[in-house]
């Protein structure tokens, strides 16, 4: 995971703050620099608010991807995908993390604290920030996540 100037933003409910720390130390350890938004300690919050401080992070660009962390992992991915220009991608392997970047351009990865563990989590960051986008078939597809390209329009 090579380091680059554009921080990497995080963001954790309750739930997720303890991984949230591990992460974050391992990224910066690794020096990355880091932008955290919240939440920090066991105080109960809401999942959505922080899927949407990182979500807006990501968009604006002052952050070049971000990473959420709850309980499973769910809320906080429905939360972030519901961004426009956000592919936040929940993965529980390394597997899921490289191929969620390699054939989906996820630029938001979303983990379970309750559901897997740190080493899992830590190597599927790895993997996640390692992997490029592969483009070509997948570029096309991608398009389709838009919302100019909603089924709904
Ligand atoms: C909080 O208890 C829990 O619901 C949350 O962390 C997450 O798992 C929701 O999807």
């Amino acid at each position: 995971m090579t380091p680059q100037n554009t921080p990497v933003a995080l963001g954790s409910d309750h739930a997720g703050t303890t991984m949230k720390a591990m992460l974050r130390e391992a990224l910066e350890n690794a020096g990355h620099p880091v932008l955290d938004m919240g939440t920090q300690g066991t105080e109960s919050v809401d999942y959505p608010d922080f899927a949407n401080a990182v979500a807006a992070a990501v968009t604006e660009g002052k952050a070049r991807f971000g990473v959420l962390v709850c309980g499973t992992g769910i809320g906080i991915s429905i939360a972030a995908n519901r961004h426009a220009g956000i592919r936040c991608a929940l993965v529980h392997d390394v597997t899921g993390a490289r191929l969620a970047r390699e054939h989906n351009d996820a630029n938001v990865l979303a983990l379970g604290a309750r559901v897997i563990g740190p080493e899992v989590a830590l190597d599927a960051l790895r993997a996640f920030l390692a992997t490029e986008f592969a483009g070509g078939r997948h570029e096309r597809r991608v398009k389709k996540l838009t919302p100019e390209w909603s089924p709904r329009s």
